[in-house]
């Protein structure tokens, strides 16, 4: 292997921080990992089996703290929500959420979003891929952690059933210019809605914490739905 291929593998859109976590948070991950928590482990999931029944399935990466998350699932019990974060005190501050919401339909993975994608998911096996405030990763020499790129797009779409919608929003300038440039080269999709406002108009979703962060400093959010062009036969 070269040197820039061993780079290339080992590039990752977080670092791994320590967090601190709360006693319930650390208490949260043990009682009630076994209720929401699915291994990372590289074999298919069957979504059917896991949840009990087959709907609508809905993916979220880089949940944060969970609380919207938690709060779709809470309001769509007719859809099925796997959230995706490596960030532990969030996973705990999730998983606490979702016990005093009474959630049933949302299941947790703590590992890094793109091996789960490529190795736990099967082809087309998703309806919906949210991916809210990633981070913006602002320093040039960091751009090239930004999840946003070709690889991750061509890894989405291989995962969403065609029609599938995959959702964004930032509230970071240059990497709402970024988003726009690497998806209008996008074979796989195709932009279906677009806004660029100041947190009053969200498409279908909930504010996020980061997102009320950004809005504070004085930020401007951009919001995007692609659609999954269906593979030419
Ligand atoms: C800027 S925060 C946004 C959190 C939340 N979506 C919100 O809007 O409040 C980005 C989150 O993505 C998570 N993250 C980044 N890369 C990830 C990856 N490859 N897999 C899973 N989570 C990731 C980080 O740990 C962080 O919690």
């Amino acid at each position: 292997m070269t040197e820039s291929s061993r780079q290339k593998r080992t590039i990752r859109s977080f670092v791994r921080r320590a967090g601190r976590m709360t006693p319930s948070q650390e208490r949260a991950l043990e009682e009630l990992w076994p209720k929401y928590g699915i291994e990372y482990d590289p074999a298919f999931l069957d979504l059917d089996t896991l949840f009990g029944r087959h709907a609508e399935r809905v993916l979220e990466i880089g949940f944060g703290n969970g609380d919207t998350l938690v709060q779709a699932a809470a309001d769509h019990t007719d859809i099925d929500y796997i959230g995706l974060e490596v960030h532990e005190p969030g996973v705990g501050h999730c998983l606490l959420r979702a016990r005093d919401m009474d959630v049933n339909n949302l299941r947790v993975i703590a590992h890094d979003a793109i091996e789960v994608l490529r190795d736990q998911f099967a082809d087309a096996s998703l309806d919906r891929i949210n991916l809210y405030f990633p981070d913006p990763w602002p320093k040039k020499r960091h751009h090239k952690r930004r999840i946003v790129n070709p690889s991750f797009l061509a890894l989405a779409a291989a995962k969403l059933r065609p029609g599938g919608t995959l959702h964004i929003a930032t509230d970071w300038q240059n990497y709402a210019e970024h988003i726009d440039e690497v998806l209008s080269q996008s074979e796989v999709f195709r932009l279906a809605a677009r806004r660029e406002h100041d947190g009053d108009q969200p498409l279908d979703r909930y504010t996020t914490k980061f997102e009320t962060r950004g809005l504070k400093r004085g930020h401007r959010i951009w919001d995007w739905l692609y659609e999954r062009i269906a593979p030419k036969a």
